[in-house]
């Protein structure tokens, strides 16, 4: 017998969203803000760049010729998703810093085509890149759940929904790059807490290579970069009322080959004083004086190698481009 209660429509049934950036979250930002604005050499977190502007200007970042990790990591993934997909058995794929999940459809497509594929959960600071991604992805992949969680993943890993079966836990994009070696570490060990006996990490991580290439990477001839990372300051204007004209600051990329990470830096270009009326602050910058806005460290296989370990993980494939720019890992947690 049909029933006849009214039934919701079939994407709304797949899709379930959670979101956990309410007010503490506009507190992060005030808190780095304060922190960040006040010490003698000045630091924002590179999460502050993603609102929907900052989402979109990175999408066409990764478009640009000079960005290579796209094109690689798409490029490795296309030829080795099906032995991904075979090797670990996924019905789940969760994904950190999601974004548009543009490359994640080649993971989902050879999910799919093993006929594993059951449900998709992207965890992403940004509300419009996890709800658009969710309808899209319904409607592309009859069948697929998809459990999206807006949130930072800094701190609301744990309300990554458990596990319905073996799953990735994909961090792809290089993002990993965006922490200092320690914090890099502790949040490895975050993620391996997220991972069962039978899941796995895939990691997309950019390698070190000559610096020319790299810095062009973050310095492209459009400068769409650098209207990403003055962004930031737009983010500041809007969330904290503050009276930064973007157009005061120089975008800056370079190579630190100490650390062997690329720095992007807004270097004022004059004296000036930005007020931030939501946190009753005002911050002066000397003229040539810099802001840094984001690291991101570039890799050898040893310090993939190494990182893993310290995190409780261990390596089951190093998969890298032709060119050898970018590497895939796929690891999981060390058996004891
Ligand atoms: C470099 S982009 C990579 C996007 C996509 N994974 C890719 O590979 O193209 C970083 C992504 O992570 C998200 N993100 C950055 N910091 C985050 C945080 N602390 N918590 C959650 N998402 C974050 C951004 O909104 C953005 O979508």
């Amino acid at each position: 017998m049909e029933s006849s209660a009214p039934q919701p429509p079939l994407a709304a049934a797949a899709i379930q969203i959670d979101s956990h950036l309410d007010g503490a979250e506009a507190r992060s930002l005030a808190e780095d803000v304060l922190d960040g604005l006040t010490r003698p050499f000045k630091e924002l977190p590179p999460k502050h760049f993603y609102d929907a502007r900052g989402a979109q200007l990175f999408d066409q970042i990764c478009e640009l010729p000079e960005y290579y990790p796209t094109r690689c990591e798409r490029a490795i993934l296309s030829e080795r998703a099906d032995e991904l997909a075979a090797l670990t058995g996924a019905v789940e794929l969760v994904e950190l810093g999601s974004g548009t999940a543009s490359k994640t459809r080649v993971l989902l497509d050879a999910l799919s085509a093993a006929g594993t594929l059951e449900r998709y959960v992207p965890v992403d600071v940004t509300e419009s890149m996890v709800r658009e991604c969710a309808e899209t992805l319904t409607a592309e992949y009859p069948g697929l759940q998809v459990h999206g969680v807006i949130g930072d993943f800094e701190r609301h890993l744990d309300h990554v929904p458990p596990a319905i079966g073996p799953r990735i836990v994909a961090f792809l994009g290089g993002t990993i790059g965006n922490f200092t070696p320690g914090s890099r570490r502790r949040f490895l060990r975050e993620i391996s807490r997220l991972l069962g006996p039978e899941d796995f990490l895939l990691m997309g991580t950019d390698l070190v290579k000559d610096p020319r290439v790299l810095e062009a990477a973050y310095d492209d001839s459009q400068g769409v970069t650098a209207e990403f990372n003055r962004n930031v300051l737009r983010v500041l204007n809007r969330e904290l009322q503050a009276d930064f004209d973007p157009e005061d600051f120089d975008h800056v990329a370079l190579f630190n080959e100490q650390h062997e990470w690329i720095e992007m830096r807004l270097r004022a270009k004059r004296e000036l004083i930005a007020t931030v009326r939501g946190l009753d602050l005002c911050v002066h910058f000397r003229a040539g004086e810099e802001l840094r806005t984001e690291i991101s460290a570039k890799f050898t296989p040893e310090r993939v190698d190494g990182d893993l370990s310290a995190a409780g993980l261990e390596l089951v494939h190093w998969l890298t481009d032709p060119d050898g720019l970018f590497a895939l890992t796929l690891s999981r947690r060390t058996s004891r």
